[in-house]
């Protein structure tokens, strides 16, 4: 018998909300199957990627998590897993969550559905410990639940699952990998407590937005003070990049997690190839490729 499952890239902190706001992006993703074995081992059997993906069971999320959850629940069984990755790792679009929450899905429904998502998002939790060394929960849970969440505690884990706004979002990524770990080792553990009133104001006022669907106030709320300044200088371009989809008609942009990728939402009469196409422009301005994608939120 085997199981695929399907698990979609994710935008994390969506620009106020450092490590506990997330929305789910359809139409890329990673895939994992699951075989089961008769030795008990839990082995990575193959990787389909254009990059060097960690075959080593103890540093693969995907592996790391089964194994977890294996241990756990007394499982007497192995598994050969295949990847198909369709995030790029260091990208900022939750490719290490994916890999592992696909993973979870698959061995749950293997065990025939004894864990709820909330359950799986503890063993995700491991996976991100594994590729960045911090149990981050903003990439995992919007990949498991889907839509836009808030991560209300990681320990012990309690999410909110908040409206969904009616808005294209665009995913830019340029040819550029920023390990996650690195880009969490370059902020500050200390912020200005004035930086912290601003912030915390726009992370409500948006919140606020999303229930009220609307997106004049979403716009008002969505100038990140304390992240964003501090990592825009690990991608060439940023703030042009960023401008292009503000002045394209976007009604907000930043990074997607920790970057490279940027997001942008936009109204859905808006022309959204047309922003990606013109943040597209200034990355090559400066000789940097980049793809995109587009989907309804
Ligand atoms: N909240 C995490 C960070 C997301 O920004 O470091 C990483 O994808």
């Amino acid at each position: 018998k085997s199981v695929t499952a399907f698990a979609p890239a994710t935008c994390a902190n969506v620009a106020v909300g450092f490590d506990i706001l997330g929305f789910s992006f359809d139409g890329v993703g990673d895939t994992v199957t699951l075989k089961r074995r008769l030795d008990n081992k839990i082995i990575i059997e193959n990787i389909d990627s254009p990059e060097i993906i960690p075959l080593n069971p103890e540093k693969n999320t995907a592996s790391v998590v089964i194994k977890k959850l294996c241990e756990d629940l007394n499982i007497q069984t192995g598994f050969s897993i295949s990847i198909r990755k369709g995030i790029a790792l260091g990208s900022g679009m939750g490719g290490s969550a994916a890999s592992a929450v696909a993973a979870l899905v698959a061995c749950n429904e293997f065990l025939l559905n004894p864990l709820s998502l909330q359950e799986l998002s503890f063993y995700a939790l491991f996976g991100e410990e594994a590729a960045c060394g911090q149990k981050h929960a903003d990439n995992i849970v919007p990949c498991l639940f889907g839509g836009m969440t808030l991560i209300q505690s990681s320990d012990p884990i309690h999410i909110v699952e908040l409206p969904v706004p009616n808005l294209n979002c665009i995913l830019i990524h340029p040819h550029l990998k920023i390990e996650t770990k690195h880009a969490r080792g370059v902020l500050k553990n200390e912020l200005p407590l004035k930086d912290y009133v601003k912030q915390s104001a726009n992370t409500s006022s948006f919140i606020a937005a999303l229930y009220q669907g609307n997106y004049d106030l979403l716009k008002k709320s969505s100038q990140d003070f304390l992240i964003e300044p501090q990592r825009a200088h690990l991608v060439p371009g940023f703030y042009e990049v960023k401008n292009a989809a503000l002045n394209s008609g976007a009604i907000m942009s930043s990074f997607s997690g920790s970057g490279p990728t940027l997001f942008a939402l936009a109204d859905t009469q808006i022309d959204a190839k047309q922003i990606a196409e013109n943040m597209q422009k200034e990355f090559l301005k400066l000789e940097i490729k980049s793809e995109y994608w587009i989907a309804k939120m």
